[in-house]
């Protein structure tokens, strides 16, 4: 298998964002109706930013198909944590696009089983992702696949592990309102589509991504199945690139600091 690996550590957060956010509209201005995997967290949101002032300048995402990567069960609906409802504040609304081309597993719908098993068939039948944002956890979860997620699993109803509970719990009023369970791609699932476009900063990630990028290739770090994809590419700030040693990469890093 020919892989094709990318790294670029550029100056900031927000460069890494407009980065990626940049590559994408080239794929949107070579296929307009592109299926973009979104993801939620705080690293995706410089791309959307950056999506946001280039949709500004004239690109036209009208005819993109938004497919996120998890949601959590156990909120009511409409809740403003919900997945369903951060997409729709950080990148439909602002960026004035259709809420019905976004994709959310929908626990509401059915029991969460069925959704899971639906949101599979939906990504096929809509004709598969073409380029997947993905954050990656401070524990090497992509999506909501934990430590020990087998890299065959596909979307499913899951827990959160503590660790990423207690990450989250930022967001709710406390823990205990935090939920615990989820529907997520599976790790088979996300592999699934064309392009992986990892994005993450902070040093609170340097540990998760050099383990991603550089460690072994098995399930306590569901993000090293990035290592078994042929087209990856990664966007990182400095800090999240503190533990990046190019020369146990085995590749060059193809955008070294782009200053500004
Ligand atoms: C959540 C999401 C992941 C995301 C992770 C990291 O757990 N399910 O998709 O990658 O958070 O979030 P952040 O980017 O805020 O650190």
């Amino acid at each position: 298998m020919t892989r094709s690996l990318q790294l670029a550590i550029h100056a900031s957060a927000d460069a890494a964002g407009m980065s990626l956010a940049t590559r994408i509209s080239h794929l949107v201005d070579h296929r307009p109706d592109a299926i973009i995997g979104v993801a939620t967290g705080s690293s995706p949101v410089p791309v959307y930013q950056g999506l946001k002032r280039l949709v500004s300048a004239g690109l036209d995402l009208s005819q993109v198909v938004w497919f996120a990567l998890d949601e959590y069960v156990g909120l009511p609906v409409g809740h403003r944590e919900s997945y369903r409802c951060v997409l729709e504040r950080i990148l439909i609304r602002p960026l004035g696009l259709d809420p019905a081309r976004l994709h959310v597993p929908d626990p509401h719908r059915a029991t969460p089983e069925d959704v899971a098993l639906a949101y599979d068939q939906e990504i096929v039948a809509a004709g598969g992702v073409d380029l997947q944002i993905l954050g990656i956890g401070a524990n090497g979860h992509i999506g909501f696949n934990e430590p020990g997620t087998p890299f065959d699993s596909h979307t499913r109803v899951t827990e959160l592990s503590s660790r990423t509970r207690l990450d989250n719990a930022r967001f709710f009023s406390s823990l205990s309102e935090t939920p615990g369970m989820c529907v997520t791609q599976g790790i088979a699932t996300i592999s699934k589509a064309g392009h992986l476009a990892l994005i993450a900063s902070g040093k609170a990630k340097a540990a998760a991504v050099a383990a991603a990028l550089l460690g072994d290739v098995n399930e306590d770090c569901p993000a090293s199945a990035l290592q078994l994809h042929p087209s990856v590419s990664v966007d990182l700030d400095p800090e999240a690139a503190l533990l990046i040693d190019e020369r146990k990469l085995g590749v060059a890093i193809s955008a070294s600091i782009n200053g500004h």
